[in-house]
Formats: structure tokens, sequence, C-alpha cells
């Protein structure tokens, strides 16, 4: 199972993390499946994901509710759980109680990467950055970061944040390629972890893609999608975030870091 360094911190987070999108509901909760949902949960656990990926928006706050009670048998401790603020919460009145509200949910009593979900026109930046710093100097937030920012936001950001910030989560996968024209190499060279998610284009792939890619995952006796992930993290700073409900497909996704691609097959990828 490979890492890599989370920012600049020293701190090694999985390459491949778990997203959970829809597992619980979209915008609003869906409790129809919760005994499944944790337990497929749990069974990602035990596999060996440690890194979960989520947000207060999951579910209308469901997800995390589930994943609070999936977690509750397991070390708190070997578990890395990244959440999200929506944009209608982000001043400083508005902040600690949405990460409270997480906190809550998740049945934690810290996060461990907590993200600004998506930026917003009238967001006060520097209130945002410094009550998330506060938040994380008080033993709330181990981290923080950022999700859907461009290069511009993400340096305005770097100067005016009081505390370093570790990643930006994106969208990018084989056929969505936009970080790789400026975000990418930003985040390269200023050690900033760049978590890509929807990194398996949710199973949506042109025919001229999947040709490809039936090709590379041949050689490898693995599938289309390990092959997707593969490429994903064999680019440097970055880390995916697959989701799946799916235990075969929840394996496959995992071990597709034990894959090494070889420089012919990353450059047909690229
Ligand atoms: N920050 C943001 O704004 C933002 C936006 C979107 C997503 N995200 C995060 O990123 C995560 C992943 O993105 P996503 O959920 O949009 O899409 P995704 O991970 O690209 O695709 C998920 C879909 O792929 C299928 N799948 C997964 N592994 C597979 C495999 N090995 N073989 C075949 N099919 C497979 C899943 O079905 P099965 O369940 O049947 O396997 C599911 O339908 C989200 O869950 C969320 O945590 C963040």
């Amino acid at each position: 199972m490979g890492f890599k360094q989370l920012g600049s911190t020293g701190e090694e987070i999985p390459a491949i993390g778990l997203g959970t999108w829809e597992i619980g509901g979209r915008e609003t909760p869906d409790y129809s499946r919760d005994k499944e949902n944790i337990k497929i949960l749990q069974a990602a656990i035990e596999m060996g994901y440690t890194h979960i990926d989520t947000a207060e928006y999951y579910g209308g706050g469901h997800t995390e509710e589930l994943i609070g009670e999936a977690i509750k048998t397991f070390d708190r401790s070997k578990l890395f759980i990244t959440s999200k603020v929506w944009p209608t919460h982000l001043s400083k009145e508005e902040l600690p109680k949405a990460l409270k509200g997480s906190l809550k949910r998740l049945g934690t009593d810290y996060i461990d990467l907590y993200l600004i979900h998506w930026p917003v026109p009238d967001m006060d930046l520097k209130e945002t950055l410094t009550t998330m710093a506060e938040l994380s100097k008080a033993g709330y937030i181990r981290y923080i970061g950022v999700s859907n920012f461009d290069v511009a936001l993400l340096k305005k950001s770097l100067l005016i944040s009081p505390v370093p910030i570790v990643c930006n989560q994106v969208l990018y996968n084989l056929e969505d390629r936009e970080p790789e024209n400026e975000l990418l190499p930003f985040c390269q060279e200023n050690g900033i972890t760049l978590t890509a998610y929807t990194p398996l284009k949710k199973g949506s792939l042109s025919k001229h893609t999947e040709k490809v890619l039936k090709k590379i995952a041949k050689k490898h006796n693995a599938t289309i999608y390990q092959i997707m992930l593969s490429w994903l993290i064999s680019k440097d700073n970055v880390i995916a975030i697959p989701r799946s409900t799916n235990i075969q497909h929840l394996k496959e996704n995992l071990e597709a870091a034990d894959i090494i691609l070889e420089p012919d097959d990353l450059q047909l990828l690229d």
C-alpha cells in the first residue's frame, strides 16, 4: 500500500483513500441502507483503508453519521478523516458551529484534515482561514486545506493563512486534465498535496480512453479502473479518493497502489 507525504507536514497519507459521496444520501439523508452502508465502511477499514473523505454536505450530514457509527469499533488514531465545510458556513460565527456538527456526527473530537469545500465569490478568505487556524490551534483540526480552488485563489490563501495549507482537493482523472496546466505543477513546487476527486470519472469514459486503458490493464493483469488510479498516484503529490460500495471494487482500488506502471504505459496514458 503506497503512502505519500501530506503537503510538507512529514506525515504519511495513503495514496488511495475512500470517497463517501452518496453513501447515506446525496444532498439530504437517505436512511434506507444504513446497515449495509455501515458494514461496507467497516469492511473497507478492515481491508486497509485508513483515509476516509467526507463532508458536512454529504447526505445532509448523514454520511458523517454513518462514518461515525462505522469507526466506533476501530482505533481512531489509526484513521485519517477528511471533512469539508460548506460555503454557507465560512464566517467566523458559522464555521465553529459547522465543525462542531461534523465532530458530533463523526463521533470524534478532532478531524485530521478540514477543507473549504468550494470557494464562493463573496467569502472573506482571511476570516475563514484565520478561524480554521484558531480551531486547529485549539486541537479540533490537525491540518487545514481547500477544495476546488484555482491557482490564483490557492496562492492568495497561502499568503494569508496563519497555518500551512496542506491540500487542494480537485476534479482530476484521466479525462479531466485541467489541473495539469497550472495547479498540479504549483502544488508540486510548493509542497501541497493534490487530492484527485472523481478519480474514476464515475466509470463513464470515452471509447478511446477505454481502449487505451484495456491495453495497459491486460499487460498488468489489472482492471481499467486500477490503471486509472495507478496513473494518478504515479504523479508526485497526487493522492486519490475513489468511492465504492462494492467489496471487490474496494479491494481492487486499494491494490491499485501496488501496480507499477512502466514509462511507456505512463506516456501512452498521458
Ligand atoms: N471536493 C469536492 O467537491 C468533491 C466532488 C466530488 C467528489 N468528491 C469526493 O471524491 C470521491 C470520489 O468521487 P466520485 O464519488 O464522484 O466518483 P468516482 O470515485 O470517480 O466513481 C465512483 C463510481 O465508480 C464505481 N467504481 C469504483 N471503483 C470501481 C472499480 N474498481 N471498478 C468499477 N467501478 C468502480 C463506483 O461504483 P461501485 O460502488 O459499484 O463500485 C461508483 O459508481 C467522492 O465520493 C467524494 O468523497 C469531492
